[in-house]
């Protein structure tokens, strides 16, 4: 199996050796790849929706994953059982993956292990982490066909620490990273400039200015 550059980003950030559960598997890609190339051992592979979980189905038989992968109907991390500490959410706006994560609050575990792929909105994820006790230990970022995707590979500790808006926009996503500099940061630019032009807030000006620095 090969993935796209998104999914093979989020393949990467996975710890392995541990079962994961992946929430909104829709076709099961991840955890098939993951279990194909003996990067983990199992998983759960979860769907809100029949549809979806029928696709994850039907990969899974294709592959002759039925022992290694169990296919779970479930709201977020409702139904999956508590004996996973590796989670994968990806594909989804931030704002449902923090929803998923403050749902279940079972999964505040100190050492737990997280994968999170925000498609929209990374920045209200980022908010939501860093204020309940998780901690991002890294992101990355990938263009394919003009669309930029970020990922983060999260942990969660226990421990807040203080951040700034402008940290949330930012992420932890690599200085060194062209993407990153060029397309990230100005996409976030232009996003906040729309909305300074709509309300003319002098902190949504600050907050611009902020990003303008983290270019240079
Ligand atoms: C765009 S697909 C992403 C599939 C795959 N994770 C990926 O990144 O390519 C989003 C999937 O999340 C599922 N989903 C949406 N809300 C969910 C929830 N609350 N719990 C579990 N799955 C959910 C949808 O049914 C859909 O299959």
């Amino acid at each position: 199996m090969k993935l796209d550059l998104r999914l093979t980003m989020v393949a990467s950030l996975v710890r392995p050796g541990k079962p994961i559960a992946d929430i909104g598997t829709d076709h099961a890609y991840v955890p098939v790849y993951l279990i194909k190339n003996g990067i983990i051992p199992s998983a759960y592979a979860c769907d809100v929706k029949v549809g979806p979980l029928d696709n994850a189905k039907k990969t899974i038989e294709e592959f002759e994953l039925e022992d290694k992968i169990t296919p779970i109907l479930s709201d977020g991390l409702i139904s999956v059982p508590h004996d996973v500490n590796d989670f994968v959410i990806a594909g989804m706006g931030g704002e449902l993956i923090a929803k998923i994560l403050s749902d279940s609050p079972w999964v505040k575990e100190e050492g737990n292990h997280f994968v999170l792929q925000p498609q929209t909105h990374a920045e209200d994820l980022r908010h939501y982490l860093l204020s309940e006790g998780y901690e991002i230990l890294k992101e990355d970022v990938v263009k394919d066909k003009r669309h930029l995707y970020i990922a983060m590979e999260v942990s969660y500790t226990g421990k807040v620490v203080a951040h700034t808006e402008s940290d949330y926009y930012l992420g932890k996503l690599p200085k060194s990273s062209s993407i990153y500099k060029k397309d990230y940061i100005e996409y976030m630019i232009s996003r906040l400039d729309v909305q300074y032009k709509a309300t003319r807030k002098e902190d949504i000006k600050a907050l611009i200015d902020s990003l303008k620095e983290a270019l240079s």
